[in-house]
């Protein structure tokens, strides 16, 4: 059972709300110190605690077939996830075990991994199935030399991986399901920005800036400082409803709909947002770079029911690119502009009030992983690096 409101609830809400001029507060303001936005040691403490969270690595709809592969940078690790011949989805290194050419680039549908330097190939489940001249390694142990896994699990439509052994369930705590079945991607995009991933993350976790940030894309439709705001576990679900939602008011309650009058961004801790917006989905990952820099991989699905090409897929489109042009444009403009004026002294803290709950959740969550990783790798053993030796 989710813990999440129901449509029905959740409209009644936002009605009481805009009557009242009124919104969703959270219990107390925060203060998050500016140096955890540009220290490096807090940012490598990030890096290395989200190798130990699960962390959302593509949607399963970008693994659509046996076969299906996804490359790309987890947390500072280039990986491949490839779909099995027994339909799942499993992580590895992307590093061949012969002398660690990078195996697979991009997206793409493969029978095997073979890698382009002298062509060992991989099976789909990783293991080494052929060796050009085998002579040239008469004691290779071949069962060793597979591509090295990394826990992989599906969970709600999303393919999450962990690097590490787990800190916590991170996201997967009483996540609800987000993607069914059959929604399929249609537009893939990945791109550098010159800010930390956590600024450019917290621009979809409150209302409060609809009117002054997006006073000519979003704030037409939408209202300003109009927000349901729940908490669960270490996530969020934020509302954002549009003005129209007025026309539910008097209609009975059994036949309102959220469809078209509302949208929710889930955020899943730390670092992924998934928007379910009137006639598409718009998954978010925020992979950290640097202190300073983040890439963002967004994956944009057709919503549930819309299987079928044509005239709903232009429609997708077209809601794809107002969002992506207009509104997140704004977004990521001013988490940039946030980011330079970190160079400067004009700020000790940021403090985030009660209209920006969500954000209040996820920097307290943060702040109590942080805290038990210090506390787990205080009292662990030092990790011992490899060592050169004969294969
Ligand atoms: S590095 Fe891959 S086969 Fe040599
Ligand atoms: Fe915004």
């Amino acid at each position: 059972m989710s813990v999440l409101m129901n449509d029905a609830a959740v409209i009644q809400r936002i009605l009481d709300h805009a009557a009242a001029r009124t919104t969703d507060l959270g219990d107390a303001a925060w203060r998050e110190p500016v140096e955890n936005y540009r220290s490096e040691a807090r940012f490598a403490e990030e890096m290395e605690l989200m190798k130990r969270l699960p962390m959302v690595y593509c949607p399963s709809a970008a693994l659509p077939d046996v076969g299906s592969y996804v490359a790309r940078t987890l947390v500072g690790a280039p990986l491949v996830v490839v779909r099995g011949e027994d339909g799942v989805a499993r992580g590895f290194h992307n590093a061949c075990r012969h002398r660690g050419m990078i195996l697979a680039e991009g997206e793409g549908n493969a029978r095997s991994l073979i890698c382009r330097y002298h062509a060992w190939a991989y099976g789909l489940d990783g293991s080494l199935r052929f060796i050009p001249g085998t002579e040239g390694f008469p004691e290779l142990d071949r069962a060793a030399h597979g591509l090295v896994p990394v826990r992989t699990e599906e969970r709600g439509g999303l393919v999450f991986v962990t690097l590490k052994e787990p800190v916590s369930q991170g996201a997967l705590e009483g996540m609800p399901d987000l993607i069914a079945p059959g929604q399929a991607v249609f537009e893939y995009s990945s791109f550098t920005d010159d800010a930390n991933w956590k600024l450019l993350l917290e621009t979809a976790m409150e209302g409060y800036h609809i009117k002054a940030l997006h006073g000519k894309s979003f704030y037409p439709y939408g209202y300003d400082n109009l927000n349901v705001v729940e908490t669960y576990a270490n996530n969020s679900r934020i509302v954002f409803p549009f003005r129209r939602i007025e026309k539910l008011r008097d209609m009975p309650v059994a036949e309102r709909r959220a469809d078209g009058m509302l949208t929710y961004v889930y955020h899943l801790f730390p670092n992924t947002r998934l928007a379910i917006l009137s006639n598409h989905y718009l998954l978010v990952i925020l992979e950290p770079v640097s202190v300073s820099v983040s890439r963002w991989v967004i994956y944009r699905l057709r919503p549930p029911g819309m299987e079928s090409a044509g005239n709903d897929l232009e429609k997708a489109k077209r809601d794809a690119a107002f969002v992506r042009d207009n509104g997140v444009v704004e977004d990521r403009e001013a988490a940039c502009a946030i980011q330079r004026g970190l160079a400067g002294e004009g700020n000790t803290h940021f403090t985030f009030g009660r209209f920006e709950k969500a954000a209040v959740h996820f920097h307290q969550s943060l702040r109590a992983h942080l805290d038990s990783l210090a506390g787990l790798l205080d009292g662990g053993a030092p990790a011992r690096p490899g060592e050169p030796g004969l294969a």
